[in-house]
């Protein structure tokens, strides 16, 4: 397969072999013309400081243009801006529009009322863990990984109990439809469907809350006036699935990728055990190691330069997330799975106007479920295949099969890969 080939294809990072060809094209290459299935073709960009300066100029690099899922074939991109509100939905939003939708639904995600809520997160992780079988034979990634941020978005959008099954499923179409598992019909179809029943869904329980007294974030949306006006229903619907998509699709290849990092580095979980207040930190490099985001587009709006390469008004431009963060300009051994690592300048959560507005909620989430899963159990074994999800897009394991053997009598063990 050719570079451009591997980085045109959705099952190159199920491989795990991006890392090494990213630190190739890093230092090789870094900012690289790549041919597309669609032949329009894309600047691939590899370098830390590179993307951090793209993400930090949204009025040269715009989100709104041409949205931000990596969009390379014709039958994607004819769906892809319709599915994802591109325009409506806050993540492709340019700036300053873009700041007045993202202040509606911030409430929930700013520090004060995260620290408020962890009480409530904690026990719904752990009714969770609760709930796993005393045998303690499981897919880590279905049974928890993935039940963990479902509960606790849902939680906070008010959503009920019985959806979690159905959103599940459209949330793996829609983010994960490039992956053969996860096809009804061709990937494009599989990808449309699932947004588009994401957005019937919104839609429905929002305009349920018109008038309604809540705080949750979808209500916030419906009784919203920006500019003095209301938002229209496919803006509220729009912004109610990224906030379900994006808290529950990315939190999940964190915690997952970072229990599978935690056993492969026994030393580190070893010292996590002895003190669990490293948590806050660890989880800092959970995320970058896990790298839940792969690539993200922007479109350049005017003539530019990236790095040393100029590049031309109306070119789109993928950002590889995954070699942002091994960049060794910017970490000290990258390959190092270091779970005291600080500073650690990850751009795992984005940077400049976009950064992740659930970044703090998904740290709270790692930390917690970490913590649970430490407290409750002296050992974790890996049981069958390890495999991970065929995506360019959002990425991380796609089943973690695994035992889990209880901790006896308040004893704790470090734990065994
Ligand atoms: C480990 C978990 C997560 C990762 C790695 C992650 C990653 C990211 C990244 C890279 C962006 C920037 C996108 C861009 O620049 O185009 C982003 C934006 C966003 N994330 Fe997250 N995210 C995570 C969890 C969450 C959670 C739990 C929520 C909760 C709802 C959330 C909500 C959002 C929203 C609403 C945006 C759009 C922000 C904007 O455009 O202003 N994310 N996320």
């Amino acid at each position: 397969m050719t570079t451009d080939e591997k980085l045109n294809d959705p099952a190159f990072f199920a491989t795990n072999e991006h890392y090494a060809l990213f630190d190739h094209l890093r230092q090789h290459d870094p900012v690289r013309w790549t041919e597309s299935p669609d032949g329009r073709g894309y600047w691939s960009v590899f370098r830390h400081a590179d993307i951090k300066h793209i993400l930090n100029e949204p009025a040269l690099f715009s989100s709104e243009r041409g949205g931000v899922m990596p969009v390379i074939d014709d039958a994607m991109g004819a769906i892809a801006l319709e599915a994802m509100g591109v325009g409506e939905n806050v993540l492709t939003i340019d700036p300053p529009r873009h700041g007045e939708i993202r202040k509606v639904m911030a409430a929930p995600f700013l520090p004060k009322a995260l620290a408020d809520g962890e009480a409530r997160t904690k026990t719904l992780i752990g009714e969770i863990f609760d709930q796993l079988p005393a045998h303690g034979e499981i897919d880590l990634v279905s049974e928890l990984a993935v039940q963990i941020p479902m509960a606790v978005i849902c939680d906070i959008l008010k959503l009920p109990r019985e959806d979690w099954a159905a959103l599940l499923g459209w949330g793996k179409m829609a983010i994960g439809g490039t992956d053969p598992e996860y096809q009804q019909g061709s990937a494009a179809e599989t990808v449309s469907g699932g947004f588009r029943q994401l957005y019937e869904y919104s839609l429905q329980r929002s305009s349920e809350r018109r008038g309604c007294p809540f705080s949750d974030p979808l209500t916030a949306l419906v009784n919203a006036t920006v500019n003095a006006q209301p938002l229209t229903p496919s803006q509220i619907a729009h912004n109610g699935v990224q906030l379900m998509l994006a808290g529950f699709e990315t939190t999940r290849n964190a915690f997952s990728g970072g229990v599978l990092a935690l056993l492969q580095h026994p030393d580190q979980m070893a010292l996590l055990r002895a003190d669990p207040k490293g948590l806050r930190l660890a989880v800092e490099e959970i995320v970058r190691w896990s790298d839940p985001v792969i690539s993200l587009m922007r479109i350049a709006t005017a003539d530019t330069v990236i790095g040393q390469q100029s590049v031309r008004a109306g070119d789109r431009v993928l950002l590889w997330f995954p070699s942002a963060n091994r960049d060794a300009d910017v970490f000290e051994k990258p390959y190092t799975f270091d779970v005291t690592r600080h500073p650690n300048l990850h751009l795992g959560f984005g940077a400049g106007p976009h950064f992740c507005l659930g970044g703090s909620l998904a740290k709270i989430e790692i930390r917690l479920a970490m913590e649970a899963l430490m407290e409750r159990y002296d050992g974790i074994e890996i049981i069958g295949e390890v495999s991970r999800v065929q995506s360019s897009f959002v990425g991380g394991l796609k089943h973690l099969p695994v035992k889990l053997i209880p901790h006896a009598g308040g004893r704790r063990k470090a734990i065994a890969s």
